[in-house]
């Protein structure tokens, strides 16, 4: 059999990233190997994110590009995998006749045979969203085909999915339109997946979920998920054996429940660090969110966790100019950032998605205010994060290694900070080291072994 090699570009968030690996490992099954580059591949997936507008942008001006090497190598198939395929389907392909083959986010383990069909007849779209559909089993790689590529860049952290979809429907966002209904996986498939990868060398394990406190909750599928909580999976799978850090992300503020918050203060391998979006800092925005928890709910979290544990790092989402967004509101928003002093923050300006109700909201926020409003919000919490990182000046911390090449090393504390350290030829990926931090950065340290 010739083997073919593929590329995969993946954009968004950590379950994009997870399902990649999947495909490459179906991909493996079926004869194709994982390249380096676009440039030497006989097959590219693009592996898409519709979240925000400007996410969508960047899919279609890179498939735009990708007209071209499709005409100087006429065997070469494209592929579009994720929440742009799921929401697009079809209309992707009459934009983009260059386009072979749109794969919806519950079809990726189908990519395989998806191909072999488009070989044979020409162009197909598999989107189809099972709201019963149960989570096929499929244990990662272990030795991936090609180290240091796109699907493998630190080989000793795994992410593992829990569930998949949403139930939640807050106002802007496209996940439960893109990744159907929650369904949570098999205890025991979780924990399974868990011990095939520790034993294989991983030290690093993120538990993920879009709402990972509903685990077992809503669940027409599976029977073995029934009793369990969150919280209770977060205990079972910390208890394998020669698992260094556990993470998980990423959770509802109104589903936290306490049972949760007190595995923080026990569980030796969970790590202080915790990305708890709270979107807004005023109650009328949260409420047309479809939040369904208030500012004061939002702080009260904040205390108990900060109670149960002292030392944990706390980040979290924020959106501003939601439709209706006023100064006040926004002022709501820098206040609670004062309030908590987050760690660190993802923010964007609110975006309007196809299919989400906000999309219908008419009091809509002049872009100018938007990022006004961002750049202000930026701006501040930099300088907060960068407070509350020199506070670790002079502290010894354990991190471990993600990648050590001739620029540097680089390496995470357990509050997922990335700390950067001199070249070091006897350091490799994996290994965990105690540093003393001697500098702080907004978005890193520095520190010395
Ligand atoms: N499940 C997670 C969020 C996943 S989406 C949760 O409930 O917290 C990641 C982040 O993208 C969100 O937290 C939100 O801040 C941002 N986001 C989602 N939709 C958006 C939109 N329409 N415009 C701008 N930002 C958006
Ligand atoms: Fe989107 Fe809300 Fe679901 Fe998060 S909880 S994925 S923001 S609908
Ligand atoms: Fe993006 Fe889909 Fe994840 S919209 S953030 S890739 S669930």
């Amino acid at each position: 059999m010739d083997q073919k090699v593929f590329y995969i570009k993946t954009f968004g968030c950590q379950m994009n990233v997870r399902d990649s690996e999947i495909m490459a490992q179906s991909l493996a099954v079926h004869g194709y190997i994982e390249g380096m580059d676009i440039e030497g591949a006989d097959l590219i997936i693009l592996n898409t994110c519709s979240i925000r507008a400007k996410a969508e942008q960047k899919v279609m001006s890179m498939l735009g590009y990708l007209r071209k090497n499709k005409k100087n190598k006429p065997h070469l198939k494209i592929c579009v995998a994720g929440c742009v395929a799921q929401q697009e389907g079809r209309k992707i392909i009459s934009k983009m006749g260059h386009v072979d083959l749109i794969i919806g986010t519950q079809n990726i383990y189908d990519i395989g045979e998806l191909l072999e069909k488009v070989c044979k007849e020409g162009p197909q779209v598999a989107t189809g969203l099972d709201d019963k559909y149960d989570i096929p089993n499929l244990i990662p790689h272990l030795s991936p085909l090609t180290p240091g590529s796109s699907t493998n860049t630190v080989p000793f952290r795994k992410f593992v999915t829990i569930m998949q979809g949403c139930n939640n429907y807050c106002t802007y966002c496209v996940v439960p339109h893109t990744r159907g209904r929650e369904r949570s996986r098999n205890s025991s498939d979780i924990i399974d997946e868990v011990e095939v990868l520790v034993e294989g060398g991983v030290k690093e394990i993120t538990l993920l979920g879009q709402n990972v406190n509903s685990y077992g909750k809503t669940n027409s599928v599976n029977p073995l998920t029934e009793g369990y909580s969150f919280a209770r999976l977060l205990r079972q799978v910390s208890e394998t054996k020669g698992l260094r850090r556990l993470r998980f992300t990423t959770s509802n503020p109104k589903d936290l429940t306490d049972e949760l918050i007190h595995c923080f203060e026990d569980v030796k391998n969970l790590c202080p660090q915790f990305h708890l979006p709270v979107q807004a800092g005023s109650d009328s925005v949260l409420q047309r969110m479809n939040r369904k928890y208030t500012v004061q709910q939002y702080l009260e979290l904040v205390d108990k966790l900060r109670r149960c544990c002292p030392e944990i790092a706390l980040t979290t989402d924020i959106i501003v100019g939601f439709p209706g967004e006023s100064d006040q509101d926004f002022e709501g928003t820098m206040n609670l950032l004062e309030n908590v002093q987050f760690h660190g923050s993802f923010s964007f300006k609110y975006s309007d998605r196809p299919g989400t109700r906000a999309i219908t909201f008419t009091e809509k926020v002049d872009e100018s205010v938007k990022s006004e409003r961002l750049a202000r919000f930026q701006a501040r919490q930099d300088e907060i994060s960068l407070k509350r990182n020199s506070e670790y000046i002079g502290q010894t911390k354990t991190v471990m290694v993600e990648d050590s090449s001739e620029k540097g090393v680089k390496s995470r504390t357990d509050t997922n900070h990335i700390v950067h350290l001199p070249i070091s030829a006897s350091l490799k990926a994996g290994d965990f080291l105690d540093v003393t931090i001697i500098h702080a950065g907004q978005h890193s340290l520095r520190g010395k072994m």
